[in-house]
């Protein structure tokens, strides 16, 4: 049975590849999904790759993820910074998470240095851009596949 994984994105997300490209790239997130699901592929993952503007959408997708997600891969943008909300959701699900954020926030803004999502995130990648999505891949399959020792 393959596993399925939710990669979820917040708000401003759909803009990557137009928006502070010296912050965040010239990548854009249909690029990101591709590479989501193409390496989920040879991982044995099925990926739900989705983005919302809205809070309470996340929330909902969180939700779902309870009964439908094996794992759950989330950047949750200015939210991160924001939201109890996404915590509690999260609080409220029992597989593994991997937190992601493109740009390294603790080299910026002091207000992006506290993320209440890593209060419940098994793993973060900061800072090394779409390649922190292909980190986030391969650690949620090593999450739901522990090997000996490691
Ligand atoms: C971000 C960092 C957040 O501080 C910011 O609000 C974003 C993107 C990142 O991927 O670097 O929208 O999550």
């Amino acid at each position: 049975m393959t596993k399925t994984v939710f990669v979820l994105n917040g708000p401003n997300l759909n803009l990557f590849g137009q928006r502070q490209p010296e912050v965040y790239g010239y990548t854009t997130l249909a690029d990101i999904e591709a590479g989501c699901v193409a390496l989920g592929t040879e991982l044995g993952l099925t990926v739900d790759f989705r983005q919302s503007n809205s809070e309470g959408t996340l929330v909902d997708w969180i939700q779902e993820a309870r009964t439908q997600a094996d794992a759950i891969v989330i950047n949750p943008a200015a939210y991160s910074h924001t939201s109890i909300a996404l915590l509690d959701a999260l609080h409220a699900y029992d597989g593994p998470v991997v937190e992601v954020h493109v740009s390294q926030i603790h080299k910026r803004e002091a207000f992006r240095h506290h993320s209440y999502v890593s209060a419940r995130a098994d793993g973060l990648i900061v800072g090394l851009g779409p390649y922190g999505y292909d980190l986030a891949m391969q650690a949620v399959a090593r999450l739901l596949d522990p090997k000996p020792g490691k």
